[in-house]
């Protein structure tokens, strides 16, 4: 199985990114990230992808062809599975169509809990921390049409202690599980595609 094409979108400092990057390299995975394409010209995430000599692309979020830009982008580079990794943008019909059941996005909380429309980034933690759970965690899902509400690929929990900050509970689930779960599922992805 030579794995699969991985198209990457990011919008931030893409420790995910990095954490894919990583496995594809020890051979986690035998999928490779194949180009890293991000909305915000500062994304850090863009400066990993260039330090493994990723194609890398900025796109202006606000342009109008934006969305025709992304995906010609992934269309050049024969991307098999769109991964968003700290991606603030709502994936257009379009992309949802073409790439239907192969679109995976990571989101930091125990969904459909703290999920959808203004949850993301460090509000997700704060809505946690202020309905006084007891626990939280990341998701991998499949992307389809609404915010953060297609089928749960992996799930994965982390205590919350009384005292949390936003930030500290921030830093556990990123460190302690979206760090791991992302790269299993696209692992589970590519053992499904070999079936
Ligand atoms: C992560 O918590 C991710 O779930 C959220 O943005 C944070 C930073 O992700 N969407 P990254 O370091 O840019 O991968």
């Amino acid at each position: 199985m030579s794995g699969l094409r991985l198209g990457v979108l990011v919008s931030g400092s893409g420790s995910n990114l990095q954490k894919v990057i990583d496995a594809s390299l020890i051979k986690e995975i035998e999928s490779k990230v194949v180009c890293v394409i991000s909305n915000k010209k500062e994304a850090y995430g863009l400066e990993r992808a260039r330090n493994h000599s990723i194609p890398a692309y900025y796109v202006e979020g606000k342009s109008p062809n934006y969305d025709r830009e992304v995906l010609g982008l992934l269309e050049q580079h024969q991307v098999d599975v769109v991964v968003l990794a700290g991606y603030l943008k709502i994936i257009p019909e379009e992309m949802i169509e073409k790439y239907r059941g192969c679109i995976i996005n990571i989101h930091p909380s125990l969904l459909p809990k703290f999920g959808g429309k203004g949850y993301y980034g460090i509000r997700v933690h704060e809505a946690v921390l202020a309905a006084g759970e007891k626990e939280s965690g990341a998701t991998v899902h499949y992307v389809d049409e609404g915010i953060d509400t297609g089928k749960t690929i992996i799930q994965r929990k982390v205590p919350v202690y009384s005292n949390d900050t936003p930030e500290e509970l921030a830093e556990r689930v990123l460190q302690n599980v979206e760090h791991k779960i992302l790269v299993e599922a696209i692992a589970l992805i590519e053992k499904e595609e070999a079936k």
